[in-house]
Parts: structure tokens; sequence; C-alpha cells
């Protein structure tokens, strides 16, 4: 077997987070080297709580966790949504105290010493909003130029929001953070709602998880019926949209999914369409605000079924 690829998850656990967490540590195809947090599915608190108690949890708490930013770069942080992941951020399930404690280094700062000490060696996997990813991008100019891609969930390129009919979750959080990341120059996939709402767990297939006896299974079992009635009341859903995984199996099976490459430009403007992911394939002058930047892979399709089912071997074991 090839050396694991060493990656580092921004997160905001979050539900779908734990489940993309658990997802990474039991796959030997990946190795963790750290959990930076994020505001977003609840606050930065919370998230940096939630991390430390996962590892824990899964038995890593060798896995360092850095904490980053609590508001976006310019907008003003919207508050935890309660009412899909808890207000605990963990389907109001609670989850055991974590002993250990973060890192002294910033979200931001962890990714530059990471990166830099490993140049082309680190794929960052945000699975929330990107402010850290912005930040450690402005710390240090170089970045980009070190990192061997950016796996994110997030966005929609050609399909409506799920937080209004323009935004998805992770944007809307901080467009501005958006779009200096896709305006960056390395390689960046993005696993937005055109694939996440194509990725579905169904009822039969949670039933599943709760049949499992180790503990990370155990708990995602405690913490999903909060976000199973969110899907089913919001979302009119018989199961669940699996997000943040997605960005976890496409590292795992890159040929499970189809994409098409396009620049990506973020609205940050304060109307309608403000948070969109906007695909810009073209040439002209009507492109311009496109045509500079690095085109990306937008993944538009998946095999739901067989990344399901590598997902809950992996949980199983
Ligand atoms: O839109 C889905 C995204 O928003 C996921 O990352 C979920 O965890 C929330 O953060
Ligand atoms: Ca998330």
């Amino acid at each position: 077997m090839t050396e694991p690829r060493r990656i580092i998850i921004d997160t905001d656990p979050g539900v779908d987070d734990a489940m993309a967490i658990f997802y990474a540590l039991s796959s030997p195809e990946l190795d963790v080297l750290g959990l930076t947090t994020v505001f977003g599915n609840a606050t930065t608190e919370t998230t940096t709580y939630n991390a430390l108690a996962l590892l824990q949890l899964a038995g890593r708490s060798d896995v360092p966790v850095a904490r980053g930013a609590d508001t976006p770069l310019v907008a003003t942080y919207g508050g935890p949504v309660d009412f899909v992941h808890g207000a605990d951020g963990q389907g109001n399930a609670g989850i055991p105290a974590p002993t250990a404690s973060a890192v002294a280094e910033s979200a931001a700062e962890f990714i530059v010493r990471s990166v830099m000490a490993a140049p082309g060696e680190i794929t960052l996997v945000p699975v929330g909003p990107l402010t850290n990813i912005a930040l450690a991008m402005r710390l240090e100019p170089k970045l980009t130029e070190n990192l061997r891609e950016i796996v994110l969930m997030g966005g929609n390129a050609f399909c409506p929001g799920n937080v209004n009919p323009s935004a998805e979750a992770n944007i809307h959080n901080d467009p501005e953070a958006a779009d200096i990341v896709f305006g960056a120059d390395c390689p960046i996939t993005m696993a937005g709602l055109d694939v996440t709402h194509k990725v579905q767990m169904t009822h039969a297939d949670l039933a599943r998880i709760g049949a499992m006896s180790n503990p990370r299974a155990e708990h995602l079992a405690r913490i999903l019926p909060c976000y199973v009635d969110f899907h089913t009341t919001y979302e009119g859903l018989d199961g669940i949209f699996v997000h943040d995984s997605t960005a976890v199996s496409y590292l795992l099976a890159p040929d499970a999914f189809t994409w098409e490459e396009a620049p990506i430009r973020v609205d940050c403007g304060q109307s309608f369409g403000r948070a969109k992911t906007i695909a810009g394939k073209g040439e002209g002058d009507s492109y311009a605000a496109w045509t500079p930047r690095r085109p990306v892979r937008i993944l538009t399709g998946a095999d739901s079924r067989r990344l399901v089912e590598l997902e809950l071997s992996r949980l199983a074991e």
C-alpha cells in the first residue's frame, strides 16, 4: 500500500462533521495530522470541545486540535443552527468531556506550520466555513504553492442552496473567506450540494449504524436522531444527506465521482445572491472575473450506494 495521504480536517462539529471525522480516522488510506476548528454549526468554543471529545471517543487523542476563528472575516456570525445539529452541536445527546486541550497555536498557524514543513504533501479538508483557510493563506502567501490539494465540502454551483435559494451553509457563513479560497492557485475539489444532495443514507442505513457496537458508531447512533428529524421536517427526506463525509469519500474513491471543471467566484454582495458559488467557464470580457482563476473540480455526481457502503464498512471496524 502506498503511503497514507496526509490530511488536516477543518471542521465545525456538527453531526455530519462527526461522521466525517470518524470515517477519516478509520481509513488507513488517510493520516489525519490534526483537526482545526471553526464556528458554523456551533460556536468555536463548542466545536473545539466536540473535536477534542470526538477524538477521545475514537481513541485518537494523539491527534492535535487547533482552535480557529470565532467569527467570519468581515460579516457577523449568524449563530449556531440548533435545529439541525442540536444546541451542543452533537444532536443534544451530549458527549463525554475531553481530557485533552487544544494546542496553543491557532488553526491558521497550525495549518501554515504543518504545510510549510511538508511541501506538496498535505491536503486540507475543510468541511465548515472557510475562514481559517483564508486566514492561513493571508498569514503565509506561499501556502497555496506548498499545498497538495484542498478538498472541501461547501457551495452549490449548479443547484439551489440549503440556507436559501442562493447559499449553502458553509459558504453562507463566510462568503468573503470562500472567495479568497476559491481564488487560490492550488488544486481545489469542491464537494458541494451538487453532489452531496445525491449521497444519501436511508433509515435502513442509519439502523445499521445503530446495530454496530463500537464507541464511534454508538455515539453516532445517539446524535443522529436530531439530524434525521431536521431532514424529515425541513428537507422532506427519508434519511439524511451525507455532506461532510462525501469530501472524505472523494479522497478514498475518486473514481466513484463525476465532475466539471470551472473557475468559481463567490457572490459577496449584500443582496439575494449572497454566498452563491458561481461557476464561470468561458472567454471574453464577460468572464473577466473568472478567467484569471484556476479551474475548480466541481463534483456533480457520485455512486451513492458505493460510498454509503464504504463509509458504513469503515464505521463498523
Ligand atoms: O451545508 C452542509 C454543511 O453545513 C455541512 O458541512 C454541515 O456540517 C454544515 O456545516
Ligand atoms: Ca460541517
